[in-house]
């Protein structure tokens, strides 16, 4: 049996109220219809269309070359959407499964029972179903007295028999793939929306005698359509929650899943402790044996093995082993950090690698530039890699020892084992083995200081009398 798929991403999302398409909000960093095209793919489809209207040229973007593309010029309807995707399929025989492009928590599980359900039961369709508390918004399933489904009534369209039913339209079917588009050509808008309904398709099967099978899920939280930022807001949270599981099942400490937060294709090793208040993002990669947080945003970041990172900002940076970063350093894009380095406390990295077994402990601006291994990084140094106009690289040999407070003016180098002393600012090179100074040379005024007080205190005797004259 050949599994196809349409997926339904062109509606216009007005509840959202956004000027991003509604199928593009990310949930857990991914878009909506992204986890939605996952799912299908998992579950084993050959094909996905994925039928595209309402800023289509950004969902095309957004999916890239995962997905094929039907172009449904307005939105008329999930009935009319799926007729956009005849022209690929048309010559298709197999299932055809639709589900929509906004309920992103749809597991490739449940696609796979419905498959299966479809095959077994020899149904015209399969759709499927769940019961909850409150169907308000949802399609409900009506069936017989003898337990058959019948057909789907929209929630604008009920009756308020229809109303009181409980068991609702996920908004995911199977369906014999040449009697789905034969089934289309029948539908009618003649209905509370005006629309061409996709569960109309249904009744039809039904009327020409084709059975309809149920899946109902036992999980209803996969099912959350999101129709609006509540909906949103429930369905980040259900795949939070499931994302997080899966990296507890994998072997990672969570300290506190109810403030974690782990993107959806987020990776992290073995025996690695994720302490709250973390955000994970994007394509972020954590080693194993790690301890993270608490207190950390990191965004395609890559981490090693056994590195701390704590109370840290990082974006775009690569992290090595057994490294301890933070607490409050940031890294920006093109940070690339080897093993056994050391990042303290407001300490700021950008566009610039620094070597095994360096120090960077306190209060410093790298900027561009190349740190070689071994060297450290006095407290408050700076490079200076900005005239205004264009960024100029600084190079630190191995093993170089850049003393406290000192700036290093780019484009500068400075050799291998060199040594700056403290307060310099330095704008030539510095060779190999080297000292460096910059900087006014001291001078001591031998028990000068005494002096220095009764001056002082002379000068602010004259103000006191000055102002009570004026009086
Ligand atoms: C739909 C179902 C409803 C079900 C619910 C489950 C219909 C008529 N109703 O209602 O029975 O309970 O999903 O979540 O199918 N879309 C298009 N083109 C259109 C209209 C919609 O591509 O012309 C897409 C949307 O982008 C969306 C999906 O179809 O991804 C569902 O559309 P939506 O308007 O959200 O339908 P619901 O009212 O939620
Ligand atoms: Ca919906």
């Amino acid at each position: 049996m050949k599994k196809l798929a349409i997926v339904l991403a062109a509606g216009l999302g007005k509840r959202m109220k956004s000027k991003l398409p509604k199928v593009l909000h990310p949930v857990c960093g991914k878009p909506m219809v992204a986890h939605v095209l996952q799912a299908v793919r998992e579950a084993g489809c050959e094909r996905a269309v994925v039928v595209i209207g309402r800023g289509a040229p950004e969902v095309r973007a957004a999916l890239g070359d995962a997905a094929e593309y039907a172009l449904q010029p307005e939105p008329l309807g999930t009935g009319h959407a799926v007729m956009q995707a005849e022209p690929l399929l048309a010559g298709e025989d197999g299932v055809t499964l639709v589900v929509c492009g906004d309920t992103p928590l749809i597991t490739a599980r449940t696609i796979e029972a419905m498959f299966d359900l479809h095959r077994e039961s020899g149904a015209a369709a399969t759709v499927l179903t769940a019961h909850v508390d409150d169907p308000a918004g949802y399609g409900r399933v009506v069936r017989s007295a003898a337990g058959t489904v019948e057909r789907i009534v929209e929630d604008k369209d009920c009756g308020p028999e229809e109303r009181a039913i409980r068991e609702i339209n996920a908004g995911a079917y199977c369906f014999d793939t040449r009697r789905l588009f034969a089934a289309l050509k029948n539908l009618t808008a003649d209905n509370a929306q005006g629309e061409y309904y996709l569960t109309d398709v249904i009744g039809i099967l039904r009327r020409e005698g084709g059975t309809v099978a149920a899946y109902r899920t036992p999980d209803p939280d996969e099912i959350e359509g999101v129709n609006d930022r509540a909906a949103l807001a429930r369905a980040q949270r259900l795949m939070r929650r499931r994302i997080l599981l899966g990296h507890m099942a994998n072997g990672v400490t969570v300290v506190d899943p109810d403030h974690t937060y782990i993107d959806a294709d987020v990776k992290i090793g073995e025996d690695t402790v994720i302490y709250p208040g973390t955000h994970l993002r994007g394509g972020t990669v954590i080693g194993r044996d790690c301890a993270i947080g608490p207190g950390c945003d990191l965004a395609d970041t890559t981490v090693g093995d056994g590195t701390t990172v704590r109370y840290t900002v990082a974006e775009g940076a690569v992290i090595g082993s057994e490294c301890n970063v933070g607490p409050f350093a940031y890294l920006r894009p093109g940070t690339r950090i080897g093993d056994h380095v050391r990042v303290g406390d407001f300490v700021e990295i950008k566009n610039s690698v620094v070597g095994d077994h360096s120090k960077v402990p306190h209060l410093s601006y790298i900027g561009d530039a190349t740190v070689g291994s071994r060297v450290n990084i006095g407290c408050g140094v700076i490079t200076a890699n900005y005239d205004g106009h264009n960024k100029f690289r600084t190079e630190i040999g191995d093993g170089a020892f850049i003393g406290s407070n000192a700036n290093l003016v780019a484009p500068v180098k400075i050799g291998r084992d060199a040594y700056v002393v403290a307060g310099s600012t330095i704008t030539h090179d510095v060779g190999e083995g080297d000292v460096a100074i910059a900087r006014e040379r001291q001078v001591n005024k031998p028990g000068y200081a005494e002096k220095l007080r009764a001056r002082a205190l002379s000068k602010k005797n004259q103000a006191i009398s000055q102002s009570n004259n004026n009086r």
